[in-house]
């Protein structure tokens, strides 16, 4: 069994998506934590009711001080017996000296066909550029920001008429197919590349 932590910032659905996911039979993964750097992030509400350990650790408490910030998460993390980390809309940088231990057994979701669209407002940059399609792609972290080998990827159309918003939420519909899936897969020990749908 793989003991997995996963990292959010907000409402945490796909955090949500990869604990059903687990509870299932013949998975290879057993969630250990649940972590954000937000205090406030009704995600820890919904994984405490489920029974999973929950930690907060507000990063504004260390300033500009990332380096110390990133060594009590790693404490934190390590103390819960993770094995592997999944970010799943943790909204900070995270330093290489955070992720090269971490190094093979981090994933994260991103919601962009990468290597299109690193970073933010992913959404409104692929309406804006034309896009016939955007999506969400699951990678391992690198310490380059949104890099790391593609272990899947979903697609969406753009259709016409979609907003940012209308397009993430369809996005999101595919990121809690997509992430489950590479998770699954990746526990087990399988880090061939999936592609939905
Ligand atoms: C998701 O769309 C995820 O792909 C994105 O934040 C959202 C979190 O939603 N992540 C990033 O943009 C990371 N750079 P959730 O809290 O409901 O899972």
């Amino acid at each position: 069994m793989k003991r997995v932590a996963i990292l959010i910032s907000g409402g945490g659905s796909n955090m949500l998506a990869l604990l059903d996911s687990m509870a299932e039979p013949g998975h290879c993964g057993m969630p250990c934590l649940v972590a954000s750097n937000d205090p406030q992030a009704s995600g820890l509400a919904r994984a405490a009711e489920r029974g999973v350990a929950t930690a907060a650790l507000d990063h504004r408490r260390f300033g500009k001080d990332r380096p110390a910030f990133e060594a009590e998460l790693h404490r934190i993390i390590t103390d819960h017996g993770a094995d592997m980390i999944c970010l799943a809309g943790f909204m900070r940088v995270l330093t290489a000296g955070f992720v090269t231990p971490w190094s093979g057994r981090m994933l994260n979701i991103h919601p962009s066909l990468l290597p299109k669209y690193r970073g933010l407002h992913s959404h409104a940059r692929a309406i804006e550029a034309g896009d016939a399609e955007h999506g969400c792609t699951v990678h391992e972290v690198t310490p380059e920001l949104d890099d790391g080998p593609i272990l899947g990827q979903a697609r969406v159309p753009i259709i016409e008429g979609d907003t940012p918003e209308t397009l993430a939420a369809r996005v999101l519909t595919m990121e809690h197919r997509l992430y489950p899936a590479v998770l699954r897969r990746f526990a087990a020990g399988d880090r061939t590349q999936l592609f939905l749908p």
